[in-house]
C-alpha cells in the first residue's frame, strides 16, 4: 500500500516542481498549441510525431501553423542536455517520459466509420515502451469507452495493472484555433480517470497549465461530453442553415432575425448558418457516437439529419448561383466564378473538410471555371478526398471583375466588403460578409 502511494505521490510532486518530463504524441494542430502550454509552464516537452519532416521542421524552431508564431517555439528548442522542446519519430524515448499525451487523428473511413487506426498505433508504441510510474492521457476525440476497451487492454498486456503501476486518464481537447478569446489556458480542462488515483494524477497534471480542470467520474463521462459539445453545434448550426433556406423562400432574412432573436439576454445561443460544416471535429466526431450506438440498438436520429442538412448546403449554394446567373442570362457552363475563402473558416489556414472545396468541385461539375483566393492557402494542397490543384488568385480591380460571380465562402477579416462589392459583377454571399448593398443592391445575392 505505502509503495503504491509512494508511486503516485513521487509522480503528483514530479509534476507540481515541473520536474515531469511531457510526451505528445501527435505534433499537430493540437498537439503543438498544448506541448507550447506545458514549455511555457516551465516543463520539458518532447514531440513525437511519424512525420519526419514535421518534426525536422519543429526542430529548427519553425511552426507550421499560421496561427502559431514560430517565435513561440524558437525559444524552447532544446540545446543539448538542456531542458525545453525536441520532436522526435523515435517511439522508443516514449519509455523516458512522465506524462505522455495522445493528440493523434480520429478521421472517419471512407465508410464513414471511425477510423481507429492512428490511436491503435499510438497504443502499441505506448504499451511496447510502457514503464511503472507514467500517466498516459487521450485527447483525441473519439466514442465513449475507447480508452478502457480499445486502450487499457494494451497497456495492461504485459502484467502492468492501471491506477497501481500506471495512470490512464481522458482529457479531451477543446482547442479552438484561431480563437482570440479562449487559449488552452483559460478554456477550462475535463478530466475522467480509469481509477480515483488516475484521476488524481491528470487533475495535478492539467492544474499545473490551465485555470480551471473539472473532474468527471469515467473516462466514458468526459469523452461523452467532447461528443456533446460538438454534437451540439452540428445539429445548431444545422437547424440555423435549415431555416435559412425556409426563410429565403418566404423571403424573410435570416441574418436579420438571427441579429434580432440574440438579443434575448437568456435561452438562446446564436449560430449562423454559412456554406456547410467544415473542420477537423464537427463534421466527423458526431459519427464517432453514431457509430458506437449500433452496438445498443440505437439510431442517432439528431446527428443523422444534422448531417444530411450540412451536407447539403454546398448544393444550396450552388443552385443559388445558377439562379443568380440565370436572371441576368448567364448560363452556369462555362461561366467563371471566383471563389473567396478556401479553410473552413475564417482567418484559419485549414482546409480539413471544408465545404469550399466541395463547392469548387459541384461547381465545375456544371461546368463553370472556377478559381479561388485565399490569403492563407497559397496553393491547394491535395486532401484525402478532393483534388483541386490550384493557386490563390491575387485580389486585385482587374482580377475580381473579371469574373461573372464572386462566391463568399469563407469571410476572412482581410476581405473588405466594400471593395468586393465594388469591383465584382455579381456575388453569392454565404456569410453575410456584405451588410451594405449601398449603390449595387442588384449585385447580391445571399445563399
Ligand atoms: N484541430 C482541432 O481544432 C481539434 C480540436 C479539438 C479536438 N481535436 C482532436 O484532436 C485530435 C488531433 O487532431 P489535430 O487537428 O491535432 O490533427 P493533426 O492531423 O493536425 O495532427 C495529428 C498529428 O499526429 C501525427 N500522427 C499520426 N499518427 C501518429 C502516430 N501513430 N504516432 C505519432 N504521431 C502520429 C500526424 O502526423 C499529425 O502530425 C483528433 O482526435 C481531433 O478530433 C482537434
Amino acid at each position: 500500500m505505502l509503495s503504491v502511494l509512494s508511486l503516485k505521490e513521487k509522480l503528483i510532486s514530479r509534476i507540481r516542481a515541473k520536474e515531469a518530463d511531457i510526451g505528445i504524441i501527435g505534433v499537430g494542430y493540437v498537439g503543438l498549441p498544448l506541448a507550447l502550454h506545458f514549455l511555457e509552464a516551465g516543463f520539458s516537452v518532447t514531440g513525437f510525431d511519424i512525420d519526419s519532416e514535421k518534426v525536422n521542421r519543429l526542430n529548427k524552431g519553425e511552426s507550421y501553423i499560421r496561427h502559431i508564431p514560430s517565435s513561440r517555439l524558437i525559444r524552447f528548442i532544446r540545446l543539448k542536455n538542456s531542458r525545453g522542446f525536441v520532436a522526435t519519430t523515435d517511439m522508443g524515448r516514449i519509455s523516458e517520459m512522465d506524462a505522455i499525451l495522445i493528440c493523434v487523428p480520429t478521421p472517419l473511413t471512407n465508410k464513414r466509420e471511425p477510423d481507429m487506426q492512428y490511436i491503435e498505433n499510438t497504443g502499441k508504441d505506448i504499451a511496447k515502451n510502457l514503464r511503472v510510474g507514467q500517466l498516459i492521457s487521450v485527447e483525441s476525440t473519439t466514442y465513449p469507452g475507447t480508452t478502457r476497451e480499445l486502450l487499457l487492454p494494451l497497456f495492461e498486456s504485459d502484467g502492468l495493472e492501471v491506477g497501481k503501476d500506471f495512470y490512464l486518464i481522458y482529457s479531451p481537447e477543446r482547442e479552438d484555433p484561431g480563437n482570440k478569446k479562449y487559449n488552452t489556458k483559460t478554456i477550462p480542462k475535463v478530466v475522467g480517470g480509469i481509477t480515483k488515483d488516475c484521476l488524481e494524477v491528470g487533475v495535478a497534471l492539467y492544474s499545473s497549465i490551465v485555470e480551471e480542470v473539472v473532474s468527471v467520474s469515467t473516462t466514458e463521462v468526459a469523452e461523452a461530453t467532447k461528443l456533446l459539445e460538438n454534437i451540439y453545434r452540428a445539429v445548431n448550426i444545422a437547424l440555423v442553415n435549415e431555416l435559412k433556406t425556409l426563410f429565403d423562400r418566404m423571403g424573410i432574412d435570416i441574418w436579420e432575425v438571427i441579429e434580432a432573436a440574440k438579443t434575448k439576454p437568456f435561452g438562446f445561443q446564436t449560430f449562423f448558418p454559412g456554406p456547410g460544416l467544415g473542420g477537423h471535429c464537427i463534421p466527423i466526431d458526431p459519427f464517432y457516437l453514431t457509430w458506437k450506438a449500433r452496438e445498443y440498438d440505437f439510431s442517432t436520429r439528431f446527428i443523422e439529419l444534422a448531417g444530411e442538412i450540412n451536407t447539403n448546403m454546398p448544393y444550396y449554394v450552388v443552385q443559388k448561383t445558377i439562379d443568380a446567373l440565370n436572371e441576368r442570362g448567364r448560363s452556369i457552363k462555362n461561366a467563371r466564378i471566383l471563389l473567396l475563402g478556401l479553410a473552413y473558416k475564417k482567418d484559419v489556414d485549414d482546409l480539413r473538410e471544408s465545404p469550399s472545396l466541395r463547392l469548387i468541385e459541384l461547381l465545375e461539375e456544371k461546368g463553370a471555371i472556377v478559381d479561388y483566393n485565399d490569403p492563407y492557402i497559397p496553393k491547394a494542397p491535395k486532401t484525402r478526398r478532393h483534388r483541386i490543384e490550384k493557386h490563390s488568385v491575387e485580389l486585385t480591380v482587374e482580377n475580381v471583375s473579371r469574373y461573372d460571380c464572386v462566391v463568399i465562402s469563407t469571410d476572412h477579416t482581410e476581405y473588405d466588403p466594400d471593395f468586393i462589392l465594388k469591383h465584382s459583377n455579381l456575388v453569392i454571399d454565404t456569410r453575410n460578409l456584405i451588410k451594405n448593398y449601398g449603390d449595387y443592391p442588384e449585385k447580391v445575392k445571399r445563399a
